[in-house]
């Protein structure tokens, strides 16, 4: 038996453009002052529980939770925000310039039911800027990320933009939307729900829910003074960006800690999964998980999402490999070749060898294969005169070199 990837994981493979978007994605990001972290891939179960909040589906049924040998109770970190704020803490980075900024990348871990643009293992690159309140640093935030998509030629990105309050406001306009709730004819699973969170109903997809939704209250109207004031500085700064955001009122975000500003970018041309990132403030996540008060913001992208968005949108992601494939015929030609490769390599040329002694005609398959543009083919006759023949894999065209020429040739022709 072969053994296959676990169910909702995959492999990067050769090919991919995996490394240029996912570095594509944060380069905004390192241009600004974003640093960056890597917390470790499991935590405590209890930082996630507490932080991430006991309501959310992620917390209550899609964390990937172990003992280990010491008896401790770990868990495969579902999303970076809660270790990035504990990394924060417990290196009291948050005592020296505010914000603290930062940014990362990496896997992570939810028991999803897998689909298309639905892993259980998945990559995201994140950033969080924790420290200030600032309606300006929710637009440089929001806008790393519109920027980050935009770099990559993405075109069809939205951004939904929401204010979910704060514990001045939040409490009274949850009591209103579970009192409307309570008047609405909804299955023992929608009430349960309802119980926990009645702000994660208004995110039920089901268009018969919808329908009855349409006259609940809405958390934007019902925002304190100092809410208020702040959501509609931010999109004063969105604008003045050129970021083009939409309100969405009706934006609930499957992560408790999100306050204030709350966004998702989505793309349409993904199916279900559309949300290739979102985002948000949460002032009261570095309490919740033992801290002082401390706000941030920030957003996570999902890296899959976004290869299968440049994929809708015809994009071509083509990487960038090798430039130089050198096929070597005869021992000391051979040995010529073993140095000249590590020497281009070493002037930064991406260059390879035909391995295996494969004779002529092989070693030029694994050329032309091997994608490069160009192969110095060199024989042991060629050596001793003081040349190597350079060969166009595209064009075809073959020039003999003298070797004291073959750097610069080489450099000149990439
Ligand atoms: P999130 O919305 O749960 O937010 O995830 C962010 C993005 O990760 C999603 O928009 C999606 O693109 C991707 N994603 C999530 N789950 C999956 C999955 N099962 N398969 C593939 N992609 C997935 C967070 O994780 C927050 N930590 C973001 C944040 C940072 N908020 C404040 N700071």
């Amino acid at each position: 038996m072969v053994f296959q990837a676990p169910k909702g994981t995959y492999d990067v493979l050769p090919g991919s453009a995996f490394l240029a978007v996912r570095d594509g994605l944060l380069e905004p990001a390192a241009l600004s002052g974003y640093a960056y972290v890597e917390p470790p891939v499991f935590e405590d179960t209890e930082l996630f529980a507490r932080g991430v909040g006991e309501s959310t589906d992620v917390v209550r049924k899609e964390m990937y939770t172990f003992t280990d040998r010491g008896g401790r109770s770990l868990t495969l970190r579902p999303e970076g925000t809660a270790g990035v704020v504990r990394a924060v803490l417990e290196h009291g980075l948050h005592h020296g310039q505010l914000p603290v900024k930062l940014r990362y990348a990496g896997p992570m871990f939810r028991a999803e039911r897998p689909q298309a643009g639905r892993f259980r293992q998945f990559q995201q690159v994140g950033v969080e800027a924790v420290g200030l309140v600032d309606p300006a640093l929710d637009a440089e935030v929001i806008a790393l990320a519109w920027q980050g998509f935009s770099r990559l030629g993405l075109t069809q990105v939205r951004l939904l933009l929401t204010s979910l309050g704060d514990p001045v406001c939040r409490p009274a306009y949850r009591a209103a939307l579970a009192a409307f709730l309570a008047g609405l004819d909804l299955d023992d699973a929608t009430r349960a729900r309802a119980a926990l969170n009645p702000l994660r109903v208004l995110d039920d997809k089901r268009p018969q829910l919808q329908a009855q939704l349409a006259d609940a209250p809405l958390l934007e109207d019902s925002l304190c003074e100092a809410c208020r004031e702040h959501h509609e500085a931010v999109q004063q700064h969105l604008t003045a960006l050129g970021i083009a955001y939409e309100t969405a009122p009706l934006l609930v975000r499957g992560l408790d800690y999100y306050m204030r500003t709350t966004f998702e970018f989505v793309h349409d041309g993904l199916g279900a999964q559309s949300a290739v990132g979102g985002g948000g403030r949460y002032d009261g996540l570095s309490q919740s998980i033992g801290g002082p008060p401390l706000p941030g913001i920030g957003w996570a992208l999902g890296l899959e999402r976004t290869l299968l968005a440049l994929d809708a949108e015809g994009i071509a992601t083509a990487q960038p490999g090798l430039q130089v494939f050198v096929v070597p015929l005869g021992s000391t030609a051979k040995a010529w070749a073993v140095t000249t490769v590590a020497d281009l390599r070493g002037h930064g040329i991406a260059t390879d060898l035909a391995y295996g002694d494969r004779g002529l005609k092989g070693a030029m398959k694994a050329a032309d294969r091997s994608g490069a543009r160009l192969a110095v083919v060199v024989g042991d006759r060629d050596l001793e005169a003081g040349v190597v023949q350079l060969k166009d894999l595209r064009g075809g065209e073959q020039t003999a070199v003298p070797l004291t020429d073959l750097h610069d040739t080489i450099s000149g022709r990439l």
